[in-house]
């Protein structure tokens, strides 16, 4: 079949086969991307109607327990800056937050033991208590199902936690043998049946990647039918086993993006930092492929460097959170308008 009958057939049937899946990604040209960016276009207009979601990322605590090759907050890297940041930090950034027009914060951190479940839970409840009007999104890790019941009944409203790769064996090579992907999704599907909004997602051009992983990507995340979905290119650390490999291609990502909107039509799919990070107009490119939300840093400026997921993480232009003027400029010369509401997901029409 031609991709653009594979696109086609996606679009239509919202399911392809693996080997469709392969022939689809394996190889395409840039009149495919194209042509899946339209028709992406055509859905995200139709469900969202050029409106872009924000959402304000409070990266409140860099120690992480987890070691993953390519991450640069992993436990073994000795030159990463650690940061915590208090309670009343925390407030204080909502507080910002909500004066500049977002309704929706995203709590974000390594795998940190000190924020124990109970200080979790009681964080969520002040911010829940001072902004009843605003969702609250965690995006702190592999817990036990206690403690997401707990944050959930503290008033969470939305979880992500990005799968990474469905293979197995592609998962293997990015962690160490204590994580798992059967952990992994297992929390996924926990986290949905309890009530969350829930996302998934992964880096695209991670080492080892292939067509078939990605296939298995896009067959798990058409399986776990997830609310949200971040996607955006590996970049190297320095600092990581995986500093000196190369990083994930630009148009793949963006690609993908559109085939994820044609796929998973009402989905709430960022245009996110890495994206943002590796080309300059990247965060208006994934609009245009397709994404409907961005995600501007609202953590203080003191921390932000040290935040560092990867070399370069973007965090003193548009994508801070108190330019946000900036960026609707940037958004409106593309079409699309940023809208203050809390963007939650929603049942298709
Ligand atoms: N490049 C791109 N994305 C990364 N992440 C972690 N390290 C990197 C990197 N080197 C992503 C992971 C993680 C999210 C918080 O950031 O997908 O889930
Ligand atoms: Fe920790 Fe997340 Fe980085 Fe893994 S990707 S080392 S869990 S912060």
């Amino acid at each position: 079949m031609k991709r653009q009958d594979i696109i086609d057939k996606l679009c239509e049937e919202e399911y392809l086969q693996k080997e469709e899946w392969i022939e689809l990604l394996d190889g395409y040209a840039e009149s495919d991307r194209e042509y899946a960016a339209r028709k992406a276009r055509e859905i995200s207009g139709l469900y969202f109607g050029r409106q872009v979601y924000i959402r304000g990322l409070i990266e409140f605590s860099s120690y992480c327990r987890n070691n993953c090759y390519y991450c640069g907050l992993r436990r073994d890297n000795e030159k990463a800056q650690r940061y915590r940041l208090t309670e009343e930090e925390i407030l204080a950034c909502c507080e910002k937050g909500y004066r500049l027009g977002f309704r929706t914060f995203v709590l974000q951190s390594g795998e940190d033991g000190w924020y124990t479940d109970d200080r979790m839970a009681a964080v969520i409840r002040r911010i829940k208590a001072q902004y009843p009007d605003c969702a609250l999104t965690l995006s702190i890790g592999e817990k036990e199902e206690d403690a997401y019941r707990k944050f959930y009944e503290a008033g969470a409203d939305r979880y992500l936690l990005r799968h990474e790769t469905a293979d197995v064996r592609h998962y293997g090579m990015l962690h160490p043998p204590q994580m798992s992907l059967a952990h992994r999704k297992e929390c996924l599907r926990v986290l949905k049946a309890i009530g969350y909004q829930t996302g998934c997602g992964f880096m695209v051009g991670s080492p080892g990647q292939t067509a078939r992983t990605l296939a298995e990507d896009m067959m798990f995340i058409r399986e776990l039918h997830p609310h949200m979905i971040g996607i955006g290119p590996f970049l190297p650390h320095k600092d990581t086993p995986f500093g000196k490999k190369e990083r994930g291609s630009y148009e793949l990502t963006l690609f993908l993006l559109s085939l994820l909107r044609i796929m998973e039509k009402n989905v709430l799919l960022p245009s996110t930092t890495a994206l943002g990070t590796i080309a300059p107009e990247g965060r208006e490119a994934g609009i245009l492929a397709g994404a409907n939300v961005v995600m501007p840093n609202l953590s203080p400026v003191s921390v932000r460097e040290k935040y560092s997921l990867y070399d370069h993480k973007i965090c003193t232009g548009d994508e801070a959170a108190e330019r946000i003027d900036s960026l609707r400029g940037r958004i409106e010369r593309i079409g699309y308008k940023i809208v203050s509401a809390r963007g939650d997901w929603k049942e298709r029409r």
